[in-house]
């Protein structure tokens, strides 16, 4: 795979297209907050002062289990940010570097490198802000002390080293660039990656409250071509339907709705006679369905 196919999106914002997308990932306020208030303090700082002054890397790490928004929200933050910058405009660079992990032999750490200290800054020449998501990091900074050799070839641990001296070109260098890392879990990050992030932030899955205001956004969302929604967006049977939701990620909750469309022959012809009861018995089957996981678990160990 070549360095250049690993680059998904790169786009200038603000752009229609992503209008809707910071608002709809609903996580308490305070998540989105932290995170806004970084991305722009880093930004500023490392624009004003060298590295050696503000030690800021201009790495933010969100992390948080798997469907819980952390890749929508890092794409919003980009063109939530364009109206702060002084050129009012911010470029979104998107990254899915997993195919450089499978290089040749010998390979990932070269183009690791090449793709982060030469490729991505010559696509932000322009010298826009440029936040560069980096989706699942996992997968490039594998913790070197706890991952044994034979599980994770030497070739991945030298390309582990190449991102962490990428980052180091990157805090020093290029100050206009906002590297947004994301992960599924951080136990199985490098500690000297996790060293280098500005903050971490947490996506937790939501809680009852979150999972409300997600269903009730999905039904007026879809509203807009079943009318009839919009009263149930407003039921308060969701409230019940919400709580046996919670913990549940943001994904499946999403989910939910349609999966309790598919479940009626009637509800498929016509969506708009969706019920709170139908999408309390898909809520139920999968708080049960969760259940039986974490069972499983138990039993397991
Ligand atoms: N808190 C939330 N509020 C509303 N929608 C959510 C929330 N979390 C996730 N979603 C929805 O779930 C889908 C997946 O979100 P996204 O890909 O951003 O999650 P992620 O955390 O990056 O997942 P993964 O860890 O699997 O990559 C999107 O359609 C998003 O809108
Ligand atoms: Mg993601």
């Amino acid at each position: 795979m070549g360095v250049a196919e690993t680059v998904t999106n790169n786009v200038v914002l603000p752009n229609p297209r992503y209008e809707k997308t910071w608002d709809s990932i609903i996580v308490q306020p305070e998540i989105k907050d932290r995170l806004l208030r970084w991305a722009v303090l880093s930004l500023r700082m490392r624009a004003e002062l060298p590295f050696e002054a503000t030690a800021l890397h201009g790495l933010v790490l969100l992390y948080g289990p798997p469907g819980t928004g952390k890749t929508t929200l890092a794409r919003g933050l980009a063109q939530r940010l364009a109206p702060l910058m002084a050129k009012r405009k911010v470029r979104l660079i998107e990254l899915n570097p997993h195919g450089l992990m499978s290089a040749e032999h010998g390979q990932s750490q070269q183009k690791v490198a090449e793709l982060l200290t030469q490729h991505v800054p010559a696509l932000a020449d322009d010298g826009l802000p440029t936040v560069v998501l980096l989706d699942e990091v996992e997968s490039m900074a594998v913790a070197r002390s706890e991952a044994s050799l034979s599980a994770n070839p030497a070739d991945v641990h030298r390309a582990t080293d190449a991102v962490l001296t990428a980052l180091d070109d990157i805090a020093t260098r290029h100050p206009h660039l906002l590297v947004v890392a994301t992960s599924n879990f951080t136990g199985a990050l490098d500690a000297a990656f996790l060293s280098r992030a500005d903050v971490a932030i947490e996506v937790p899955a939501p809680d009852a409250e979150a999972a409300l205001a997600i269903l009730s956004c999905v039904l007026r969302d879809m509203s807009a071509a079943f009318p009839a929604l919009l009263d149930l967006a407003e039921d308060t049977g969701l409230k019940e339907v919400a709580g046996l939701l919670a913990g549940t990620d943001g994904r499946q909750i999403r989910k939910t709705v349609t999966e309790a469309m598919a479940a009626r022959l009637e509800t498929v012809q016509d969506p708009g006679r969706l019920t709170a009861g139908d999408l309390r018995q898909v809520a139920m089957r999968a708080t049960s369905a969760k259940a039986n996981v974490i069972g499983g678990h138990r039993a397991a160990v």
